[in-house]
């Protein structure tokens, strides 16, 4: 089963959250440290109250089988998105243990279609190497135009 996560469920969150951060950089989470753990803790805590951040788990009725997260973005109208309503995908993770099984394909159906009726019109991210793949056949390609500066 995929939901919408609640405030209730912040623990769950911030810990698939801190799993993953240490996943992408090969290292523990006790590594991580306890300042960014603690903001971690604070920032999805604020956003989760208050409705600012999106967040998807898949279940089975024992165990926690995936995360999905979406930060929402709003930006003047352009013709193409009269709402200028879209969203980055902050996360998406599935445990080792069960990958490879559809989970992160029905969590991004499940994203898609809940931002669509949120509104949005625009869907964007950042991926990993082992991400790549299931993003392109859910239709997500390359912004060629895209830059960035870290400040
Ligand atoms: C990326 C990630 C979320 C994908 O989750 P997943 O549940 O394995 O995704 P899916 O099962 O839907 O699809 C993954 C692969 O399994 C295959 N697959 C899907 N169902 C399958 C099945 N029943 N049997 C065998 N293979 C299957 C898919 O074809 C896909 O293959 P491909 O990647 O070679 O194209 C997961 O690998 C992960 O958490 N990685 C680490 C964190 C990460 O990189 N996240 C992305 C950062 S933005």
């Amino acid at each position: 089963m995929i939901r919408r996560a609640s405030l209730s469920d912040l623990a769950t969150v911030v810990h698939w959250r801190l799993r993953l951060v240490a996943e992408l950089r090969d290292v523990s989470i006790d590594s991580l440290g306890t300042s960014f753990r603690d903001a971690t803790h604070a920032w999805l805590d604020a956003a989760l109250a208050s409705g600012t951040y999106f967040v998807w788990l898949a279940e089975t009725s024992s165990e926690f089988v995936g995360v999905a997260a979406v930060a929402p973005l709003r930006r003047p109208p352009r013709p193409e998105h009269p709402l200028g309503y879209e969203g980055y995908v902050v996360d998406m993770l599935v445990p080792e243990a069960h990958r490879r099984g559809g989970i992160g394909s029905a969590l991004l159906s499940r994203v898609e279609t809940d931002c669509r009726a949120l509104g949005m019109t625009r869907l964007w991210l950042h991926t990993t190497p082992a991400g790549r793949p299931l993003y392109e056949r859910h239709g997500f390609g390359v912004n060629e135009g895209a830059l960035e500066k870290v400040l």
